[in-house]
């Protein structure tokens, strides 16, 4: 996918069964319903902050800047431990490493962020160490000490979940928020069907097609036959859950949004022992968003014609750059 590898090595997306069970029992119970809801207070605070700083700030405005960005910043440093002075930084690190490298001098500054970042886990694990919270850092400290993990993997995916938590969410919620603002029927549906925000959000993951590249190469260990293709070992797979998504057979009319469509659950979060870690996660930032932005401001719409909105090309997750919206004053 690219010339220059994106995550650290040790990440918890290149290991194989056994360990990568035992990596990921020790983040997983924060990532289940329950360890969810434990934020949802924290995250309604934090998205009427936003929609203050919105207000505040008057039409027309960047949503990416005020609200989505610093929103699904906040939340994965919440769950994670991360202190709000340095989440700035972890944005920083994070567009800098999921920003594909054109040249060495690039592929160098990336090198670079990525040390910073897991210098900056390594003192933040040191701080929780000493005195331990009810976060995953926390948690991750407590399972290297118990013997569970080691050091490098909890960088490593402290690195994953901090700035992929960020990027993912934000991008993946400002294509959500594009969708909505170019389509006003579905905006239309939403407001009718006030209780459908959840099925709504997993129909809008279906169809927005997020990954720049395919993803991550599989490798397989033996010969296997798969949807009647025969896949010899060593032989490399490209799984595309983009391509997957469309799929006519699976979703009839793929490329219509149909919010009241039925069937098989989509797979916009992977599937199989490397499925997403944050799926519950990334559903709430995306309701409480889409929810209260269509509510509180429903007169919102785009400030530029909808081909001026510039897209980011070269970061792994598509989104638009900046999304200029207005709306008129409602209380
Ligand atoms: C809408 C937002 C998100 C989408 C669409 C998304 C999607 C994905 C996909 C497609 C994969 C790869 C699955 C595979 O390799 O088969 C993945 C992996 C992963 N995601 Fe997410 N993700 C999102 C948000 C998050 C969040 C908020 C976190 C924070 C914890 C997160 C953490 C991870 C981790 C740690 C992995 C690696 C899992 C493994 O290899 O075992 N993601 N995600």
């Amino acid at each position: 996918m690219t010339k220059h590898f994106i995550p650290l090595d040790r990440a918890v997306s290149f290991v194989d069964p056994p360990d990568h069970a035992r990596v990921r029992s020790v983040v997983a119970p924060y990532f289940t319903q329950r360890g969810i809801d434990r934020h949802r207070i924290r995250a309604h605070q934090l998205m009427e902050e936003r929609c203050r700083e919105l207000e505040a700030v008057g039409a027309p405005a960047d949503l990416v800047r005020h609200v989505i960005s610093p929103f699904a910043l906040g939340m994965i440093s919440e769950v994670m431990g991360i202190p709000a002075g340095d989440q700035p930084q972890i944005r920083a690190w994070a567009q800098t490493i999921l920003t594909r490298a054109s040249d060495d001098a690039q592929a160098l500054r990336a090198e670079e962020a990525k040390q910073a970042a897991r210098a900056y886990f390594s003192s933040l694990a040191a701080q929780r160490r000493a005195e331990p919270r009810e976060d995953v850092m926390s948690a991750l400290v407590a399972a290297v000490d118990a013997g569970r993990i080691d050091e490098e993997e909890l960088l490593a995916l402290a690195t994953l979940m901090g700035l992929n938590g960020w990027h993912a969410v934000c991008n993946n919620v400002t294509n959500m928020m594009f969708v909505l603002l170019t389509q006003p029927q579905l905006r239309d549906w939403l407001h009718r069907h006030p209780g459908q925000i959840l099925p709504a959000v997993d129909e809008l993951l279906r169809w927005i097609p997020h990954k720049h590249g395919v993803g991550q190469p599989r490798v397989a260990t033996e010969d296997v036959e798969v949807g009647g293709v025969l896949i010899r070992e060593g032989e490399f797979v490209y799984v595309s859950y983009v391509a997957a998504n469309w799929d006519e057979r699976v979703y009839p009319d793929p490329g219509r949004i149909d919010f009241e469509r039925k069937g098989l659950p989509h797979v916009a979060f992977g599937f199989g022992p490397h499925a997403c870690v944050g799926p519950l996660l990334a559903r709430m930032e995306a309701e409480i968003l889409v929810n209260t932005l269509t509510g509180r401001f429903p007169t919102m719409r785009l400030a530029v014609p909808s081909e001026n909105v510039a897209w980011q090309t070269d970061v792994l997750i598509r989104g638009p750059v900046d999304l200029p919206v207005t709306w008129s004053p409602s209380r």
